[in-house]
């Protein structure tokens, strides 16, 4: 439970920040989030005195932990010569042909800000390398906070999909097609109809946005033939994926070629980052070299360079991958033992180093699944879990992530934590 002094804060916060927080899935840790003094390796240590081991983990980027000391020296030496120069700089190409190598070989790509950034760019890009308005998204699938993916899809009755946000114009919300994710007659359906006005299908090759949430066998690939058949582009938006399922990500994980990837989190170390890389031809169409506008006074920041490339090779060193899906393994197979003894009735989704337990039987493959789970559980799993030192998503939509500095200790910690909290758990419910 966060203390008096986060409480102190939070109080203050919210008369200068709506909600309190800056990031609306902060403001879930209930009930009132705590406040970060530092953090250290698999740890976060908060203001009021307690450590907790971190399975958020800032929600995906820190694949090395908290502080890593080779990302912490390259950030140093980057800060000795500088940190914003407006002009073009050396780690960038480097980073560039690295992420390249492993995701768009003989393609391009640019560096921006945000994975929001990265996928309004990659939409703005497929639409003017194909000279079609509409995109595909999936219910559940998170891009990012801009206009073209905050939509949803309406009721069943409604022909079109509607703003998922207030301020979303319809206009703009009804160029956004909405399928079920793992639901190919729901993509076949849109395509037969708008197929010939589809710019692209855009997709988290495993959702992290509604829990986690993995692709049926030969889902992708069937979102990769149907936008072939239709002249449309597949964007895989692996802000999260990307040098999490491994360092070429989904593409190689699940055997499916993208036109265009979305990166984020991860290549950027800790820092503001996301890129987007794709074919040679599609890239060319962006400013200064086509007509495809897009800029940013910090795109490429060298902090963020730098940092991107030393956690690159430090995974590239290490290969952190084996050990870190193993530990996730047995914290997965720990919930569902944990639960059922309990007389608790789970799924637990787990893709390499991310997971997340639902609280409803028998598998979750879509959006409407993941709803389905019992969220009064959850939430109250996450208080205790909390309570006791293991800081799990504060969320039922979000991804448990593992790093690398999530030692065998810590994980047998967190089983130790995992067993009491559903023991509680029953003592609390039933
Ligand atoms: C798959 C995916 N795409 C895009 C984004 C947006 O990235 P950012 O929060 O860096 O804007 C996120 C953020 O969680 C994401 O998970």
């Amino acid at each position: 439970m966060p203390g008096k002094r986060s409480l102190e804060l939070f109080e203050e916060a919210r008369r200068v920040f709506p909600g309190g927080v800056n990031s609306p899935v902060r403001a879930a840790v209930k009930p009132y989030p705590f406040y970060v003094e530092r953090g250290e390796g698999p740890y976060i240590y908060t203001v009021d005195g307690e450590k907790l081991i971190d399975y958020v983990l800032a929600y995906g980027p820190l694949i090395l932990g908290h502080r890593h000391p080779r990302v912490k020296a390259a950030v140093e030496e980057q800060l000795e010569k500088g940190w914003l120069y407006g002009a073009p700089y050396e780690p960038e190409v480097e980073l560039a042909k690295k992420i390249l190598s492993y995701y768009m070989p003989g393609g391009m790509i640019r560096f921006v800000n945000s994975g929001t950034e990265a996928t309004m760019l990659a939409v703005r890009l497929a639409r003017g390398f194909t000279r079609r308005k509409y995109i595909v998204k999936f219910e559940g699938c998170y891009h990012g906070a801009h206009d073209y993916v905050l939509v949803g899809a309406g009721s069943a009755a409604a022909e079109y999909s509607v703003p998922a946000s207030e301020g979303v114009p319809e206009e703009v919300a009804r160029l956004t097609l909405v399928a079920r994710y793992n639901d190919v007659d729901s993509v076949e359906r849109i395509m037969r109809r708008h197929g010939d006005q589809v710019a692209a299908i855009i997709v988290e090759p495993v959702v992290g946005n509604a829990g986690v949430i993995p692709p049926k066998d030969g889902f992708l690939k069937e979102l990769r033939r149907l936008a072939d058949e239709h002249g449309a582009l597949l964007i895989l938006d692996e802000v999260i994926t990307g040098f999490r399922l491994g360092l070429r990500g989904a593409q190689e994980y699940f055997g499916v070629k993208a036109d265009i990837v979305t990166l984020g989190k991860v290549i950027g170390g800790g820092f503001p980052v996301g890129a987007v890389a794709a074919r040679r031809e599609i890239m060319e169409m962006l400013t200064p070299l086509g007509k495809v506008f897009n800029a940013g006074t910090f795109n490429a920041h060298p902090v963020t360079m730098v940092a991107g490339l030393e956690t690159i090779r430090v995974l590239e060193e290490t290969n952190p991958y084996p050990a870190m899906r193993e530990a996730a393994e047995r914290i997965a197979r720990t919930l569902e033992d944990a639960a059922s003894r309990n007389g608790f009735e789970v799924t637990v989704n787990q893709v390499e180093s991310m997971l997340q337990v639902f609280f409803k039987p028998g598998g979750v493959w879509s959006y409407d699944d993941a709803k389905k789970s019992d969220r009064r559980l959850y939430d109250k799993l996450h208080e205790i879990t909390l309570k006791k030192g293991v800081f799990i998503p504060p969320s039922q939509m979000e991804s448990w992530f593992l790093s690398a500095v999530h030692t065998r200790e810590v994980v047998e910690e967190t089983l130790r934590v995992i067993e009491e909290a559903f023991r509680e758990l029953r003592g609390a419910t039933r």
